[in-house]
C-alpha cells in the first residue's frame, strides 16, 4: 500500500487490487498446489488503461491476496508486442498453460497465444510457435475483434471459445477444439447475438457446465461502452452448439469481464472486474482503479436462474455484528455504520417501496439509497452526490427483479470505500460505485423500517495488515 491509501477513504479494504495503477479483467484463474491464482489485466505503467500485461496475485483464503512481480509481458517485435489481453489458465498433465490474446499496437491485430509456467507460476515461457490462432477464421467477414480465448478440458479432448462478433448480426462466441494445446481446429460459432438486443461483440465468454445444463457468461460490448454489460444463459450443448433455454443479466452494475473455474472443493467460482465510475483525470489522480470482486459460489436454482453468493469464506472478516428482528426497528437512523460492512435484510415488499441507505452524510445530503419497488418489482440503486463534483457518474441503476409467490426480497450487500456489491435473493445483482465526498458520511439508514423482517449487520476487518 503506498501512503496515500490510507487517507483515500475510496479505496477499498477487503477487496483486492494492486497496490497502484490500472486493472480490469480477472485473468487465468487458477487453484494450483493448493493456493488460488489471480492474474489480471494490469498496466505497470500508471492508473489508465494502456500496455496491458498480466499482473499476478496468490491467496490461500481467496481472501487475502499477496501481490507478484508481473507474470507476462509483451515482447517487442513478437505478436503480443502490444500488448497481453485477457485469458484462460487450464492444468496440462501437471504443466501450467495460459491462453491469451496479443494484440499489435493500435490492436488491430488480435492473437490467441499460449504460454507455460513454472511450478508456483510466477515464470511463464511463451510458447515458440505462437499464435496458436493467427487470424479470425474467413467465413467471419473481416473483424479485428477477436479476443479472451477460455479453455476447457472434455472427453474428446480441449476446446476453447474465442469472443468476437459478425459484422452487421451481432457478438459471437466462436468454438475450437485440439488434441494437444498447439494445433486448433475451427468448429463454428458456439452462439451468435443480436445486435440490437444484446450488444454488437462479446467479450470474455465462459462456457461450462452447472449441474446438469450448460452455462455460458459473455461481457457484452454495447458501441458506446458505456452500456456493457454481463448476460448469461443456460441451456444445452449438442453437436457443438449451444442451445439457450433460459437467460438474464448477470450484473446490470460495474461488474464486467468475469472468469469462473472449478476449484478443488468442487465450487465453480466467478471473479469480476468492478469498473469505476469516475472520470479517468479522477483516476490517474487516485493512482488506482479497478478492483475484484468478492469471489463467488455459482449455482442453478430450480428455473434456470444464475445464482450467487460470496464464497462463505468471507463470512471469517465479519465482526461488531448487530442484529435486529421486525419491530424492533422504528429508528430509520441506525447506531451502526461504517464504510466497511457485510449486511443481510430481509424485507417484506407488501410494506411498499424499501430499503436501505448506505454511505448517508449526518445531515443525509449524500447518500445511496438501494431501493425495492413492488409496482414494477424493479430492485434500484439512486446515488446522491454532491452535484459540484461533476466527475462523478451519479446515474440511476436498476433491475427487474420478480419475487416468487410469497417471497421475501433478500438483501445481502457489501460496501467497502467506492464499492457497493448488491445482491438480492441470490440471482439478481447490481454493482455499483459511490463516492462520497466526505468519510464521515457513512450513516446507514432504512427506507419503510416497517418492511424490514430481519436485519444482520457486521463491520468488515480490512485484507491489509
Ligand atoms: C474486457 C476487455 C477484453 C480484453 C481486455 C483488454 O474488459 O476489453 O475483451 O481482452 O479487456 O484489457
Amino acid at each position: 500500500m503506498n501512503a496515500s491509501s490510507l487517507t483515500d477513504f475510496h479505496r477499498p479494504s477487503y477487496h483486492f487490487l494492486p497496490a497502484a495503477n490500472w486493472m480490469n479483467d480477472p485473468n487465468g484463474v487458477i487453484q494450483w498446489n493448493g493456493r488460488y491464482h489471480l492474474f489480471y489485466q494490469y498496466n505497470p505503467d500508471g492508473a489508465y488503461h494502456a500496455n496491458m500485461h498480466w499482473g499476478h496475485a496468490v491467496s490461500d483464503d481467496l481472501l487475502h491476496w499477496q501481490e507478484l512481480p508481473v507474470a507476462i509481458a509483451p515482447t517487442p517485435d513478437s505478436p503480443d508486442q502490444g500488448g497481453i489481453f485477457s485469458g484462460s489458465t487450464v492444468d496440462d498433465k501437471g504443466t501450467p498453460t495460459a491462453f491469451y490474446t496479443g494484440v499489435n499496437d493500435d490492436y488491430t491485430v488480435q492473437v490467441q497465444c499460449l504460454a507455460t509456467g513454472n511450478d508456483d507460476l510466477t515464470r511463464w515461457e511463451k510458447y515458440a510457435g505462437n499464435p496458436v490462432i493467427g487470424e479470425v477464421p474467413p467465413e467471419m467477414e473481416q473483424t479485428e475483434e477477436f479476443r479472451d480465448p477460455y479453455v476447457w478440458r472434455s472427453d474428446e479432448g480441449w476446446y476453447m471459445t474465442v469472443g468476437s462478433r459478425i459484422a452487421g448480426i451481432g457478438g459471437a462466441v466462436l468454438l475450437y477444439r485440439s488434441s494437444n494445446l498447439r494445433d486448433w481446429e475451427y468448429l463454428n460459432p458456439l452462439f451468435v447475438g443480436q445486435r440490437a438486443r444484446n450488444a454488437y461483440m462479446f467479450e470474455c465468454p465462459n462456457f461450462f457446465p452447472l449441474d446438469d445444463k450448460w452455462v455460458l457468461i459473455i461481457s457484452a460490448q454495447f458501441i458506446n461502452h458505456q452500456r456493457s454489460t454481463m448476460l448469461y444463459y443456460v441451456g444445452r450443448f449438442e453437436n457443438h452448439r449451444f442451445i439457450p433455454e433460459s437467460e438474464g443479466v448477470f450484473d446490470s452494475g460495474r461488474a464486467y469481464a468475469s472468469l469462473t473455474h472449478v476449484d478443488e472443493q468442487g465450487r465453480r467460482l466467478l471473479y469480476s472486474w468492478l469498473r469505476e465510475e469516475r472520470d479517468v483525470a479522477a483516476q490517474r489522480e487516485a493512482g488506482w482503479s479497478g478492483v475484484q470482486a468478492i469471489p463467488r459460489v455459482l449455482s442453478l436454482d430450480g428455473r434456470g436462474r444464475l445464482c450467487s453468493q460470496p464464497v462463505p469464506e468471507f463470512k471469517t472478516l465479519r465482526h461488531s455484528h448487530q442484529s435486529y428482528q421486525a419491530g424492533e426497528l422504528d429508528a430509520e437512523r441506525l447506531p451502526i455504520g461504517g464504510l466497511a460492512l457485510d449486511i443481510e435484510a430481509e424485507l417484506d415488499v407488501t410494506a411498499g417501496v424499501c430499503g436501505l441507505e448506505v454511505a448517508v452524510a449526518p445531515q443525509g445530503e449524500e447518500k445511496t439509497a438501494i431501493l425495492y419497488e413492488p409496482s414494477t418489482q424493479t430492485l434500484r440503486i439512486q446515488r446522491r452526490y454532491d452535484p459540484d463534483v461533476p466527475h462523478i457518474d451519479s446515474a440511476l441503476q436498476g433491475l427487474t427483479h420478480p419475487l416468487d409467490d410469497g417471497e421475501k426480497l433478500q438483501l445481502r450487500i457489501l460496501l467497502d470505500g467506492s464499492v457497493l456489491e448488491v445482491i438480492a435473493n441470490q440471482r439478481t445483482n447490481i454493482t455499483s460505485r459511490i463516492y462520497p465526498s466526505q468519510p464521515q458520511n457513512s450513516g446507514l439508514r432504512l427506507v419503510n423500517p416497517a418492511a424490514m423482517q430481519r436485519l444482520d449487520v457486521w463491520k468488515v476487518s480490512s485484507i491489509w495488515s
